[in-house]
């Protein structure tokens, strides 16, 4: 693989997880049910029927988690805190056992001199917002942000690097518009509602998390993002790749970067924004780093048959394709990088998150050699040195995932892992990504 010397000595190695993906034990210790719990409970909406009911079992078995992030030798993992066990009715009384889970986590891997990265919300909102209204009410984003302030005070001591919202794309869209993702709503309109009600959670949290931390913290918002181009020269492919960038890039980056609502989404979109005043200050509230989730590009043609939008995506021309047919394409991470730095100024990039899923074959004693998750990783790492050596300021990157995990409406098939899990029993063996992810920090560091 290409060069990994232009990383920054203090480059942060990490792996990342979330809460409802590998915890488990969903009514353990006062934990309510989240809008992921009732999803899976829907008949057709998870793949084979499976539930993060039991996932990797993490709540029990973290310990085992930790020993997987020793034999990495990461410098920091990030994990997410599952609201409803912190607030299981989401607003309210606060449950101790709940926030004891992640305070002895994070002790732990301190101990281990490894850095917690937490994120507040990886898309588990708990039931009974939900069933106010969730997104769609703008009481929600106070609510996150009172959640905010009472980890904020718990953890905040030892915590240094928080996450507000992971990937509020998904949560809005897939999740309000698509119908994919909990909670299964297909309504352009609250969709539009809840993203905007997203950001402004994401604003008050910054807010709350810095009154709350006794230590300052160093805060931000995890986007993902994808180059959206056109699959033609033509004028209409090119209008609709456009719509596709407002769509999956701008809408989120124009407002946290100050720069407002991008006008040409809110007329594509056709529906009045609940702005109140005050608004968009408090959504670009200033924060330390940007969070990149990348996974794939969008090559994109015009297609009237899409209401509102306009566009639907075509196969990507790349040969190689995940087993979730997402298009292998290291060189549009390189890009996005180069984009937040130059457009918009970003000052502190983390690659949060960033991985592949195969088919993995394991032997007897679950190892498996997968040698197109390991180039995957090689490829996006050269992807970031490259953006490196351009000048970006990119400060880590976090592998996704550290262990094969619940992959959302795609259940338990698509393995993301450096460590392959096998669920009937919860062993955990690293594979040969993972040796290699190691070999690679190792080096680095020399
Ligand atoms: C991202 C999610 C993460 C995981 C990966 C594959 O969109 O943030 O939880 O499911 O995709």
């Amino acid at each position: 693989m290409a060069e990994l010397s232009p990383l920054p000595q203090d480059f942060v190695w990490g792996t990342a997880t979330s809460a409802y993906q590998i915890e488990g034990a969903v009514d353990a210790d006062g934990r309510l049910p989240s809008i992921w719990d009732t999803f899976c409970r829907v008949p057709g909406a998870i793949d084979n029927g499976d539930t993060g009911d039991v996932a990797c079992d993490s709540y029990h078995r973290w310990p085992e988690d930790l020993a997987l992030l020793e034999q990495l030798g990461v410098d920091a993992y990030r994990f997410s805190i599952a609201w409803p066990r912190v607030i299981p009715t989401g607003s309210g009384p606060v449950n101790p056992a709940g926030l004891a889970y992640y305070d002895r986590l994070v002790d732990d891997l301190l101990a281990k001199g490894i850095k917690p990265f937490v994120t507040l919300y990886h898309w588990d909102l708990p039931q009974a917002l939900q069933d106010l209204g969730g997104w769609a009410q703008r009481d929600t984003a106070y609510r996150f942000a009172e959640y905010a302030e009472v980890v904020g005070a718990k953890l905040g001591d030892r915590v240094r690097d928080w996450v507000t919202l992971n990937e509020p794309l998904c949560s809005a869209w897939i999740g309000h518009w698509e119908g994919r993702m909990a909670p299964g709503i297909t309504d352009p309109a609250i969709a539009v509602r809840a993203s905007y009600h997203l950001l402004l959670a994401h604003g008050l949290g910054v807010k709350a998390l810095r009154a709350a931390c006794p230590e300052p913290p160093s805060v931000g918002l995890v986007v993902n993002l994808s180059p959206c181009e056109p699959a033609s020269q033509s004028a209409e492919d090119i209008r609709a790749a456009r719509i596709a960038d407002g769509h999956v890039n701008r809408w989120w980056l124009d407002p946290v970067g100050g720069r407002g609502f991008p006008v040409d989404m809110v007329e594509t979109y056709g529906v009045e924004l609940p702005e109140q005043p005050g608004d968009l200050e408090i959504i670009a509230a200033p924060t330390d780093f940007v969070g990149l989730n990348y996974y794939f590009r969008q090559i994109v043609r015009a297609d009237d048959s899409v209401p509102r939008l306009g566009f639907s995506q075509v196969e990507g021309p790349n040969q190689e394709h995940t087993m979730l047919a997402w298009e292998v394409h290291p060189a549009g991470l390189e890009e996005l990088i180069l984009r937040l730095t130059k457009e918009y100024g970003a000052e502190r990039i983390y690659i949060t998150e960033n991985g592949s899923a195969w088919v993995d074959h394991p032997d007897a004693s679950f190892a498996v050699d997968d040698p197109q998750r390991t180039a995957y990783l090689e490829g996006h790492l050269a992807a970031c040195a490259r953006a490196v050596e351009q000048g970006a300021p990119l400060a880590g990157y976090f592998a996704w995932s550290l262990l094969d995990n619940f992959e959302w409406a795609y259940g338990y098939d698509p393995r993301f892992g450096l460590a392959y899990v096998d669920y009937a029993t919860g062993t955990r063996v690293l594979k040969t990504s993972g040796k290699r992810y190691a070999d690679l920090i190792r080096a680095h560091r020399r």
